[in-house]
């Protein structure tokens, strides 16, 4: 089933198409070892862990990599008759398909394990089978037995996806030389979206509704990125700041800072200015303040408030009045339980601050303890 070193029997795998079960070693790997073993082409079925997330890999002979449902179709096909028949059909190229983006089963989740009041992650961008420049040091598959070269290759991960982002940053960078990385960071959170290319929901590699411990803020929208209207600042003062909530002492944190920096006494990591807010341990109501800076034209916004289930939340004020660029407002944020019976799990909110063009969205995330 996994096709695996020593587990293909050449003698019937010669002139076959082979079936192989993802999961144990990689698919590439599965691949050679059929082609080793005579096969001339391999249907890579997914396992449920996958589900329908479909990576495409430089396979070594013809391939084609299926989902867990499809999958489950082709072993009830093989299971059904004596002599089960595939066809190689050349390749096509799709284009638009639908739902799109979803989010992909290796992409790392919250909640944020050291600093549960930060959301993580921030934001997502595209990951899965990203056709970009290669090396030509070493094949397409980083394998030892893979001598081809190639000038482009298609590969998934957090490490196609974060190159989205940092170009993204670098974007924002040239246009705004002047805006902090705190800034940058808040633009590109608080533009991305949570829907797909249905206008639904975007979801995870099972179908099932994604939330902000899978997208953070949502996927990135670059051209929104580059005019928010509003941003959440931060300074180094604060980021010292945060470093002292995690417990470093002086001599820690002077290396970060050029100059001695002594920790305020008590710092409350509800009010760092991110761009999304996150309680983890709601009792009685607790108010949090942020600061948003006015980085388009004159306005005035309102707040929108989508509730976390079973949490009430108060806005105050609901109107920011903007008479310049560069202004800054305050506003506090007042979060309570509504009911005891409040689920005692993590529910999910969003505030959206508008002027009818810009929609400055940040997550709400809170549990009640
Ligand atoms: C699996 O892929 C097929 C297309 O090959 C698609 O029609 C089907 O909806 C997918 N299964 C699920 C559960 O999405
Ligand atoms: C096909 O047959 C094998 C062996 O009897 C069995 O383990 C497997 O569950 C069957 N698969 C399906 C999808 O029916
Ligand atoms: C999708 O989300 C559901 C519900 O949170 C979870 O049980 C499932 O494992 C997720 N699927 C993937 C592939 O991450
Ligand atoms: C600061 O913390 C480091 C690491 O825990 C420790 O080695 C050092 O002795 C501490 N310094 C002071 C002044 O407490």
């Amino acid at each position: 089933m996994f096709c695996h070193a020593g587990a293909i029997d050449p003698k019937k795998a010669a002139g076959k198409v082979l079936v192989c079960l993802r999961g144990l070693n990689g698919g590439v790997e599965k691949g050679q070892q059929a082609s080793l073993a005579g096969a001339v082409g391999m249907i890579l079925a997914n396992d449920i862990i996958a589900d329908n997330e479909i990576l495409v890999e430089a396979h070594v002979l013809p391939a084609s990599n299926i989902n867990y449902t499809d999958g489950l179709t082709v072993f009830t096909y093989i299971n059904s008759t004596k002599n089960p028949t595939a066809y190689i059909t050349p390749v096509t190229t799709q284009i638009g398909t639908k739902p799109a983006p979803f989010m992909a089963a290796f992409s790392s989740k919250g909640p944020n394990t050291i600093t549960p009041e930060i959301l993580k992650p921030d934001i997502t961008a595209p990951g899965v089978s990203v056709i970009a420049a290669y090396t030509e040091a070493e094949g397409p598959t980083n394998e030892d037995f893979d001598k081809r070269r190639v000038q482009f290759n298609s590969l998934s991960g957090t490490s196609m996806s974060c190159p989205h982002v940092s170009g993204i940053v670098g974007l924002l960078k040239t246009l705004y030389p002047n805006w902090s990385p705190a800034a940058i960071k808040s633009a590109i959170m608080t533009s991305a979206t949570t829907l797909d290319n249905l206008n639904e929901p975007i979801l995870n590699a099972s179908n099932i509704k994604a939330g902000p411990f899978s997208y953070g803020a949502g996927h990135v929208q670059p051209n929104l990125a580059m005019d928010p209207g509003l941003v959440y600042d931060l300074t180094p003062t604060d980021y010292l700041n945060f470093l002292c909530t995690l417990g470093y002492n002086e001599t820690l944190i002077s290396l970060f800072s050029k100059n001695t920096y002594k920790c305020p006494n008590p710092i409350n990591l509800a009010n760092f200015n991110y761009p999304s807010i996150t309680i983890p341990n709601l009792v009685g109501p607790i108010t949090v303040t942020r600061t948003v800076k006015n980085v388009g034209s004159p306005g005035t916004y309102r707040a929108k408030v989508m509730r976390p289930m079973g949490i009430s939340i108060y806005v105050k004020p609901q109107k920011l009045k903007f008479e310049k660029a560069g202004e800054e407002k305050t506003f506090s944020v007042t979060l309570k339980v509504k009911n005891a019976q409040a689920i005692k799990e993590y529910v999910f909110g969003e505030l959206i601050w508008s002027d009818n063009v810009h929609y400055v969205r940040s997550p709400i995330v809170v549990k009640a303890v």
